[in-house]
């Protein structure tokens, strides 16, 4: 052991008090038996899905006899825990979207040589593409509500349906129709509702795969906007009066870095805030959710990451990031939502003039730091690589597998329920699974870092039961080499380090130190 001379140790004793830390650590007891919400429907292998902006999708995906290998490595370590997504090739771009059916590539943008787009150019090659997805995977087909064409949107549906019909699950028209200029519907629902119907009813007239209840509405973001279409606004005003609904999408972003006072608000700690994540979710989703589900229907997180505007470099590129998207997909299917889309893309010039972030040089794609991976080298970001976020997925993965029914877990005493979050998993009757997420930030260097807290959580049971660790040095983690999921990393999208599974010990209390998350398997 270091000994500290009596300066320093006299210094780190100040900045204990200061800081008010204690690295004391926790004992603490779950109650399985009464949680703190309804238990959810049985999730299905379609809950962890993905929204991929249009633009980008050759940086992504590649061409079809060239596949990205690295998004496609990550797709397969998915759909080999039984991950079947649906693809939303999805975002603000769609809206400027236009099918040439004579086109070579997959994707042509029409740029101002700043990164400002102002048309996406999609070939056939585009839809061949989702051939090469893994088996089972589905996709939403985009149309471009932007331009106000109908025959426009009718090419890119049709191209869509001829190409690859049958894995088509939605159509859906407009992206954030929030985001429209206000002259479009001048704050109406009712002219937005019989626009969209116009549309859809025209279209669906020349395809049958786009008729009665095959189309998304309305993917609204929760942004205070004098138009009011979110699902709950909606549906009273009888969007599926003439059947086309056949599932309700609505956007979520908590955070943003779109302008300067929220880019301030988007840090670790905030959205690590278990309580204001609930806060949100209840305030500016939930109502969407149980208006459909009071309808009869489904609904689904359409669109969704931490920090809009394509993230905040220092926080969504870390282990952060990672534990936020466990903890809001959870969130989310406790509340019964059938797939929650996490959107990967890039930093779009004409989202905001004031926004954190810029692409790259000579208008190269700027990626965005809260995506699942940088797909190929760029200026901007370096090396192509996996980010800290991907093991996240492998935990909701396992977690919901086998038609997992989640439920939330009350905060055990004393800890906060900002910085705490659990859940239960029934598969059948009984509870198969834990999710146990200690949010607390715990920083690499700075404050704190000599007090990296253990919460020992008794969980009951202990014979044959066993667990898997999402953990990183720290929650402000950058370097995916060290970050794990059960004792392996994802830096290039293989495997690395011997998978570690531990056995909850006798005593059935197992350790989740700050800035860390747990999968408890039971036998
Ligand atoms: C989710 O659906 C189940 C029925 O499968 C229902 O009992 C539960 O109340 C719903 N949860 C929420 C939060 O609406
Ligand atoms: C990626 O490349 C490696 C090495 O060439 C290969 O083994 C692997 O099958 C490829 N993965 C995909 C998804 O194409
Ligand atoms: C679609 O709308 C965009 C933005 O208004 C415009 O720049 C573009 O020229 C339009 N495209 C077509 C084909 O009309
Ligand atoms: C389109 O048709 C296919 C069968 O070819 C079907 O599986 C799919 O659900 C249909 N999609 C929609 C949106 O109706
Ligand atoms: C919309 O109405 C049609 C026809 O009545 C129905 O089949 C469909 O389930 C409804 N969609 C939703 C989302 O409620
Ligand atoms: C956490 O979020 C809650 C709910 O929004 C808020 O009241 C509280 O002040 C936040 N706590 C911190 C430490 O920011
Ligand atoms: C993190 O990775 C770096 C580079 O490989 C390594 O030097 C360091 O020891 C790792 N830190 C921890 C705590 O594993």
């Amino acid at each position: 052991m270091k000994l500290l001379s009596t300066t320093s140790l006299a210094g780190a004793l100040a900045a204990l008090q200061q800081h008010g830390v204690s690295a004391a650590d926790e004992n603490v007891v779950l109650d399985l038996k009464s949680p703190s919400s309804p238990i959810s429907q049985p999730h299905t292998p379609q809950f962890l899905s993905y929204s991929f902006e249009p633009a980008f999708w050759t940086e992504f995906f590649g061409e079809p006899d060239s596949p990205r290998n690295l998004t496609f490595t990550l797709m397969n370590h998915l759909h080999s825990r039984g991950v079947r997504p649906i693809i939303r090739a999805g975002g603000i771009t769609m809206d400027s979207m236009i099918y040439s059916p004579t086109q070579k590539t997959s994707v042509v943008r029409t740029e101002n040589g700043k990164g400002g787009i102002y048309r996406t150019t999609i070939g056939p090659s585009f839809y061949k593409q989702w051939s090469n997805f893994p088996a089972g995977t589905k996709f939403v087909s985009t149309l471009n509500f932007g331009n106000q064409s109908i025959p426009i949107a009718r090419d890119l549906a049709k191209a869509s349906y001829e190409l690859q019909g049958d894995k088509i699950i939605y159509y859906e028209l407009g992206n954030e129709p929030t985001n429209y200029p206000s002259s479009r519907w001048k704050g109406s629902t009712e002219s937005y509702i019989s626009e969209w119907q116009r549309f859809v009813s025209t279209i669906g007239e020349s395809i049958s795969n786009a008729s009665k209840g095959s189309w998304w509405a309305s993917s609204a973001t929760t942004d205070i906007t004098a138009l009011k279409v979110r699902p709950s606004d909606l549906i009273p005003a009888g969007i599926n009066k003439t059947g086309q609904v056949g599932q309700y999408s609505i956007h979520s972003y908590a955070f943003a870095t779109c302008d300067p006072a929220r880019e301030k608000r988007a840090t670790i700690e905030n959205i690590l805030n278990h309580t204001d994540l609930l806060r949100y979710a209840d305030k500016e989703i939930y109502p969407s959710a149980k208006a459909a589900m009071d309808a009869g229907a489904s609904w689904a997180i359409g669109e969704f990451n931490s920090i809009a505007c394509s993230g905040k470099p220092g926080v969504s590129d870390t282990f952060a990031q990672a534990l936020w998207t466990a903890d809001v997909e959870l969130i989310y299917a406790v509340r019964n939502a059938t797939s929650v889309h996490l959107h990967q893309g890039a930093t779009l010039v004409f989202q905001s003039n004031q926004q954190l972030n810029t692409p790259g040089d000579d208008g190269t794609p700027g990626f965005s730091s809260y995506s699942l991976l940088y797909p190929i080298d760029s200026s901007k970001r370096g090396k192509a690589r996996v980010l800290p976020v991907f093991v996240s997925q492998l935990l909701v993965a396992e977690a919901l597998a086998d038609g997992g029914r989640i439920a939330a877990l009350k905060t055990p005493a004393p800890l906060k329920e900002i910085e705490f979050s659990a859940y239960a998993v029934y598969v059948g009757e009984k509870i198969k699974r834990l999710v146990i997420l200690n949010m607390k930030p715990h920083y690499n260097s700075g404050n704190g870092a000599s007090s990296r807290r253990t919460v020992n959580v008794d969980v009951g049971q202990h014979r044959g039961a066993t667990v898997k660790r999402m953990t990183a040095p720290a929650v402000d983690e950058k370097f995916t080499g060290n970050v794990t999921w059960a004792g392996q990393s994802f830096m290039d999208g293989a495997p690395f380090g011997t998978l570690t599974v531990e056995d909850v010990p006798a005593n059935g209390k197992v350790s989740v130190r700050d800035s860390q998350a747990i999968l408890v398997t039971f036998k």
